[in-house]
């Protein structure tokens, strides 16, 4: 695979897999990047500057306050040259650094100071990986679009066994080449909806609907795997975040809606949330009691905003290409274009959500899409199938057009 002209910044902090790094280094160098390395303090107990130095064949950064380093490029411009940064080893220690924000040596200020994508390659022993304050950094470096790479599960220099192990470093390269391989949609942004949302009716209760997200989340993951730079606004879900997407959580169709207008400019929208159409008027500050005798409480309920509409209306922030999805048990094809024409949008997803399709919380998928040239029926196919096809009609849109 080629890296030629490609420029890494590639952080090691500490551990003892740091050694690996020196390997990783080589392997980018024979791919034809340039590497330029940063070392941790934790990272230059475990290798030496004068090891990176001779693989890079390039300066090694290690000193935030350096007074040559800063005059020969400083350490903003140093994040902002390379096409893309990697963490590798990513210690527990530098993760929970980059979640928080912190910037109290070159390594942490460069991550924050960046501009482009991260790749975290995450070693520590398994019960540091395991621990919920490494899982909730985790999470959150995820949700803002770093890519994790590893770890993997396997005897541990500590002696114990499980997840943890630094990603091989072939892997890394793999993953780093993903990353850098220009798409179809690179350039290009995109917003996607998934999953339900819940509306609260007090403290405890909710409305909701059967949707999982499956959809949707495999929709940003393949359009993010198409080179684009994709947001994720996801109702509650029982999922992971896919790789290399920013995904903001929310609960409410309105919180959804102000995520989704957050987001934009985009070039392409894709609204596969199953946004809940009411929610209660006002929902109650304490649980509702159940009192012996007494008539169960009505709910008055009000229409919540229409992301799909509000997105497809006509104005500066639209974007290019705006795609609903219509869940309908009746006629489906009468009932998407209908809508499709309701909500000004491009193009409508058309599913049969009647309980023998099995598409709501299901695996696999049968959908018609709707398009101004009328409709196409597409075979039953795996939810990551049918967001695959579809991320690449999306990029088939954006490569017949001028990147302006
Ligand atoms: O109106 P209906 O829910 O049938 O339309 C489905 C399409 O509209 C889906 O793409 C869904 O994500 C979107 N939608 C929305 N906001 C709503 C309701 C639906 O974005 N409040």
């Amino acid at each position: 695979m080629s890296l030629a002209g490609k420029r890494i910044l590639l952080i090691v902090s500490g551990g003892i897999a740091a050694y690996k790094a020196l390997e990783l280094v080589r392997l980018l160098r024979a791919g034809g990047a340039a590497v330029h390395a940063v070392l941790t303090a934790g990272g230059a107990r475990f290798v030496t500057a004068l090891s990176l130095q001779a693989l890079t064949e390039a300066p090694v950064g290690a000193d935030l306050f350096s007074l040559t380093e800063e005059s020969e490029m400083g350490h903003i411009q140093l994040s902002r040259a390379a096409d893309l940064v990697v963490v590798a080893p990513a210690s527990a220690d530098i993760l929970a650094k980059m979640a928080a924000g912190l910037a109290d040596d070159l390594a942490t200020t460069l991550l924050l100071a960046t501009d482009k994508r991260v790749l975290a390659a995450p070693a520590m022993n398994v019960r540091m990986w395991e621990h919920p304050a490494s899982i909730a950094n985790l999470a959150t470096l995820r949700a803002r679009g770093v890519a994790i790479v590893g770890p993997d599960q396997g005897p541990m220099a500590c002696g114990e066994w499980g997840f943890g192990r630094l990603a091989e470093p072939p892997a890394i390269v793999a993953a780093v080449a993903a990353l850098l391989a220009a798409g179809p949609l690179a350039g290009r942004r995109a917003l996607v909806t998934s999953g339900p949302t819940h509306e609260p009716i007090d403290p405890v209760r909710y409305l909701a609907n059967r949707s999982s997200g499956r959809q949707g989340h495999a929709i940003a993951a393949a359009l993010a795997a198409l080179g684009a730079e994709t947001t994720l606004v996801s109702g509650p879900v029982a999922l992971p975040d896919p790789p290399g997407v920013a995904v903001r959580h929310v609960e409410t169709a309105r919180a959804m809606r102000d995520a989704c207008i957050a987001a934009l400019p985009a070039d392409v929208a894709v609204c596969a949330a199953a946004v809940a159409d009411w929610r209660v008027a006002e929902a109650a500050g304490e649980k509702i009691k159940k009192r012996p005798g007494a008539a169960p409480p009505a709910l008055a309920l009000v229409p919540n905003p229409d992301i799909l509409a509000e997105l497809s209306a006509p104005g500066p922030a639209r974007p290019r290409l705006v795609v609903g999805f219509a869940a309908e048990t009746g006629d489906l094809l009468a009932e998407a274009a209908a809508k499709r024409a309701r909500k000004g949008c491009d193009w409508i997803v058309a599913n049969d959500v009647s309980t023998a399709g099995g598409a709501m919380g299901g695996a696999e998928n049968t959908v018609h899409l709707l398009t101004a040239e009328g409709a196409e029926s597409w075979p039953r196919l795996a939810k990551d199938e049918v967001a695959r096809r579809l991320a690449q009609r999306i990029a088939a849109v954006f490569g017949s057009e001028r990147k302006t």
